[in-house]
């Protein structure tokens, strides 16, 4: 039987059509961030799942893993990694770059932020394509870390099968409605 929790969560989800452009079902979590039941019931599932294999690093994409990466970490007694857009990070940093629909981005993180023998896992709102994920296991690998899992809230149907990205496992709550 499925967790009765999923259902409220998939409904805490607005989905918004045709934005950022024609055609595209935008899932939007910030209202799902607006309640507080939904909200923390996503945190708990998250660290119940995590919070007993030493996991040392909880790594956030940016935007939308900066909404849960930072609860979920404090919650499992882990640090926690922003993986940024390009030009935001103060330090000397590494750089992914991977492929969009139109064009390219990039994911930077720290030197240093991660360690040899650190143990991650990657968390962001949603995965559609794989692009970005895989961007951050690259990284987080090049700093020299293992990544157990990406997490997320949303993924797309086709990775039911497969459920995984990059070689490393996938998991996520609930499919797009
Ligand atoms: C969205 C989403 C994921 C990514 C998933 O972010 O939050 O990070 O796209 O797509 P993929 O699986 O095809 O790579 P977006 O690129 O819109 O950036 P933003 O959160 O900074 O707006």
């Amino acid at each position: 039987p499925q967790d009765p929790r999923l259902k409220a969560i998939t409904e805490a989800i607005r989905v918004v059509p045709h934005f950022p452009k024609q055609g595209i079902m935008f899932q939007d979590i910030t209202t799902l961030l607006l309640d507080h039941k939904v909200f923390k019931d996503t945190i708990d599932i998250f660290v119940d799942r995590y919070k007993d294999m030493g996991i040392s690093i909880v790594a956030g994409v940016e935007a939308r893993g900066f909404f849960f990466g930072p609860s979920i970490a404090l919650a499992i007694g882990s640090k926690f990694v922003p993986l940024r857009k390009p030009r935001k990070l103060p330090g000397e940093v590494i750089s992914e770059k991977y492929d969009l629909e139109y064009g390219s981005d990039c994911l930077e993180m720290h030197v240093g932020a991660v360690k040899h023998g650190d143990k991650a896992i990657v968390i962001d709102d949603l995965v559609a394509t794989g692009g970005t994920l895989s961007a951050a296991i690259t990284l987080l690998e090049r700093g020299g870390a293992e990544v157990v899992e990406c997490a997320c809230i949303i993924g797309l149907s086709h990775f039911k099968d497969d459920c995984s990205v990059n070689g490393k496992p996938l998991y996520f709550l609930v499919e797009p409605r």
